[in-house]
């Protein structure tokens, strides 16, 4: 008698597989080779989307009517993307391996960004945090997650730096600074994969979206990028060579053009640099039809040519495309793509099937009841650290916060006041329902006889006819807190925005609202930074949520009545307007800056907006109160291979222990080519008790001071240099030093 489904899912084995040596992989990867068709070699180029995916009843047996079925078992798929169920993922391997000729097994992909079944805060929001340690443990849990659910890579991390808030995708980033980025990216990878991404309990990562995708022009979702190989080199590959050199499985293209080639067949892109340069060893993969998408960007002639010009750029998997599949066969009995070029794609593809071990075990990861592993105590307590680290306090007036537990009734009002949708953009399968809304975190920590709850107004319509029960609660409380913001799903793929502003008509009741004169906190969900000017003016406190994910309101509670002390800081500057977009705190320095930032008449400003923003990278408060003193550097010249000591005396002056990110920034006051006017270089949190200090120590050797020069070397040059240090981009404690290369 056949076994059921479940019965054949619980007995698969889990057993630990042993990790294989380079040279063992690579010496089983040309076994098999040689036993492989042309045919056969090309179908492991390419990744498959079932129509089918996801949709229950999933027709996986090998028949007539079934496309996908019918080319998997013909060898002809080397991967699928996006199945997250692990009966599917049953069936299909099970007619990849028992079904084609050769028995090889797919590999199974899908984003998985910010948390799987448990819900991470965004990974803007993340960025927040400046914890590189906090985020590679998440990930580590997040993986167990993911692997549990049947699949071997994630589409994560998303490295594309990021200047534009009206691109939706900058959710998805880690901000506005190479360093930041470069630092959290290797977390994610090491996080994810673990050394060993054949173990049961990692996986693979793919770095994306290669590259400076985060550059596309006014924020408009799939736009031309145009940028210098400078501007490319020194800012936006950082964050994808972090990956390559924490050793990432793959990475991934993207869909804009660098230098007037589409991404995907770009050979600067993918073979001078990611191969030749970077001497990177995994396997490259286009995003979701990227490679045809050349045919609207005009740069093709036909399919024929854009799996020709992509196979030629290095591209070794094709999502979704179909063009590999259609013709790399007839373009290499054509003598046009040489045998060498599909062998080299190929091979890459199996040393990564046989590195994650599926040819030990094509079903490691895929177990008969996967909801068991999902959602699990630590896991859930890392969501709630990580929660607490990445919501930022940009104004706390007279310490209006952290607010008393007892003797004060609270108004909470506004469209997240009681709601749960804030998973977040690509909420993989986090749920909502399982978010806690604020209201319900406020309940549990303080009891629901102090609050007075309502939304007064949708988040973007016109409804004005909540307002008065509003204004009603609002006048009985004797503090407000509104929870304002935009839509989860008005950030994220294809959610460009031209409007920064908080939507609908939130902001008329929030300024009814403050027509009261009470006390007033605003919090702010949303997916990027908004336009919070008035917020930041009227609002006695101001947080800046982001989307939080499972934890939201347990963490939004805890630091509103002080059981935890806010420590994050902006990795995105917030505009005043969208008119100053682009500003970010490292912008290049003019040659005729405005000597405050205001207007000033023939300097580089605007007339009706300075030229910073309203909330600068790095900033945000906490209830303890950080001073910063004597800055001392251990030489007046850093001389070649030496280090230069940096160290500065951080005190808690506050009431409360708290967590303060100590940044640090160089300024070179000269150079052969013009640098920003600001560099992060370092950074660390530091817990500190009230009342007490610390030393805080950094080491700068002449890599941190290295810039691509005039002659494109990455170099200090011997130049002089300032050092800022402090709580945000806009630090002022500093001193001075200079660098030789000789010596
Ligand atoms: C398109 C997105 O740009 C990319 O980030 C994602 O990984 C793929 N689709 C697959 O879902």
């Amino acid at each position: 008698m056949e076994l059921t489904i479940e019965q054949q899912l619980s007995a698969i084995s889990h057993e630990a597989i042993r990790a294989k040596s380079k040279n063992e992989i690579q010496q089983l990867a040309n076994e098999l080779l040689q036993k492989m068709t042309l045919t056969e070699k090309i179908g492991q180029l390419f990744q498959l989307a079932p129509p089918e995916a996801n949709v229950e009843g999933l027709k996986w047996e090998h028949s007539e009517s079934n496309a996908s079925a019918q080319l998997i078992s013909a060898g002809k798929v080397g991967s699928i993307l996006s199945v997250v169920d692990s009966s599917t993922i049953f069936k299909l391997q099970k007619l990849a391996v028992e079904n084609s000729r050769l028995g090889i097994p797919l590999f199974f992909a899908a984003d998985m960004i910010h948390g799987c079944r448990t819900g991470f805060p965004i990974n803007l929001a993340m960025a927040c945090s400046f914890d590189p340690e906090l985020i590679e443990k998440s990930c580590q849990q997040i993986a167990y997650e993911i692997a549990h659910t049947g699949l071997n890579l994630t589409f994560s991390p998303m490295v594309d730096l990021v200047r534009d808030p009206r691109w939706g995708r900058v959710m998805e980033s880690n901000g506005e600074d190479p360093y930041l980025n470069s630092q959290l990216a290797a977390a994610y990878v090491r996080g994810y994969q673990q050394g060993d991404f054949s173990a049961n309990y990692s996986v693979a990562a793919c770095c994306k979206h290669f590259a400076a995708y985060g550059a596309i022009e006014g924020g408009r979702e799939y736009n031309t990028v145009d940028m210098s190989e400078r501007e490319l080199r020194q800012h936006y590959l950082p964050g994808y060579k972090a990956c390559a050199d924490a050793g990432v499985a793959s990475f991934m293209t993207s869909f804009n053009i660098y230098d007037g080639v589409p991404a995907t067949a770009n050979k600067f892109l993918l073979r001078d640099i990611l191969r030749n340069e970077w001497q990177y060893q995994g396997f490259a993969i286009s995003d979701y039809t990227s490679s045809y998408e050349m045919l609207d960007h005009k740069t093709a002639k036909d399919e024929e040519d854009v799996a020709l010009q992509c196979i030629l750029a290095g591209l070794d998997h094709e999502m979704v495309s179909t063009s590999y599949l259609n013709h790399l066969e007839n373009l290499v009995n054509a003598g046009k793509v040489s045998l060498d070029l599909i062998n080299e794609a190929v091979l890459r593809m199996l040393q990564f099937k046989f590195q994650i071990g599926l040819f030990d075990n094509p079903y490691k990861h895929i177990y008969a009841n996967p909801e068991q592993y999902m959602r699990n105590s630590e896991t859930l307590e890392l969501a709630h650290q990580v929660a607490l680290e990445s919501v930022v306090l940009l104004k706390n007036s007279h310490d209006l916060l952290p607010l008393s537990k007892q003797g004060k009734k609270i108004a909470l009002i506004g469209p997240f006041a009681n709601s749960n949708q804030v998973v977040g953009a690509w909420g993989s399968l986090a749920k909502d329902a399982e978010c806690v809304s604020l209201l319900t975190g406020i309940s549990s920590l303080v009891g629901a006889d102090a609050l007075l709850c309502t939304a007064g107004c949708a988040i973007n319509d016109q409804d004005r006819s909540g307002f008065a029960e509003a204004l009603e609660l609002a006048k009985q409380a004797d503090v407000v807190i509104l929870a304002f913001g935009e839509d989860q799903n008005m950030s994220g793929e294809a959610k460009s925005r031209a409007y920064l502003n908080i939507p609908g008509v939130q902001n008329e009741l929030a300024l009814a609202i403050k027509a009261l004169n009470k006390p007033m906190v605003s919090i702010i969900f949303s997916g990027r930074p908004l336009e919070l000017g008035w917020y930041a003016e009227h609002s006695d406190a101001l947080l800046q949520a982001w989307f939080l994910g499972n934890e939201s309101g347990n963490a939004l509670a805890s630091l509103l009545f002080g059981d935890a002390n806010p420590s994050a800081k902006l990795a995105m500057s917030f505009p005043y307007t969208v008119g100053q977009i682009p500003v970010y705190y490292n912008q290049y320095k003019t040659g005729r800056p405005s000597p405050t930032g205001d207007y000033s008449l023939f300097r580089s400003c605007f007339i009706d907006v300075p030229n910073y923003p309203l909330f600068p990278f790095g900033f945000g408060l906490s209830y303890s109160n950080f001073e910063y003193k004597n800055l001392k550097i251990s030489e007046k010249t850093l001389v070649a291979a030496q280090q230069l000591i940096v160290s500065v005396e951080l005190c808690n002056t506050g009431v409360v222990a708290g967590t303060e990110v100590v940044q640090l920034y160089i300024e070179c006051a000269n150079f052969s080519v013009v640098r920003p006017l600001r560099e992060l270089k370092a950074f660390r949190r530091v817990f500190l008790e009230k009342n007490s200090c610390k030393i805080v120590e950094f080491t700068l050797t002449q890599q941190d001071l290295a810039y691509y020069n005039i002659d494109m070397k990455f170099t200090p040059e011997n130049r002089n240099y300032v050092i800022y240090v402090g709580g945000s981009s806009q630090a002022t404690l500093n001193a001075n030093f200079s660098y030789s290369g000789e010596g």
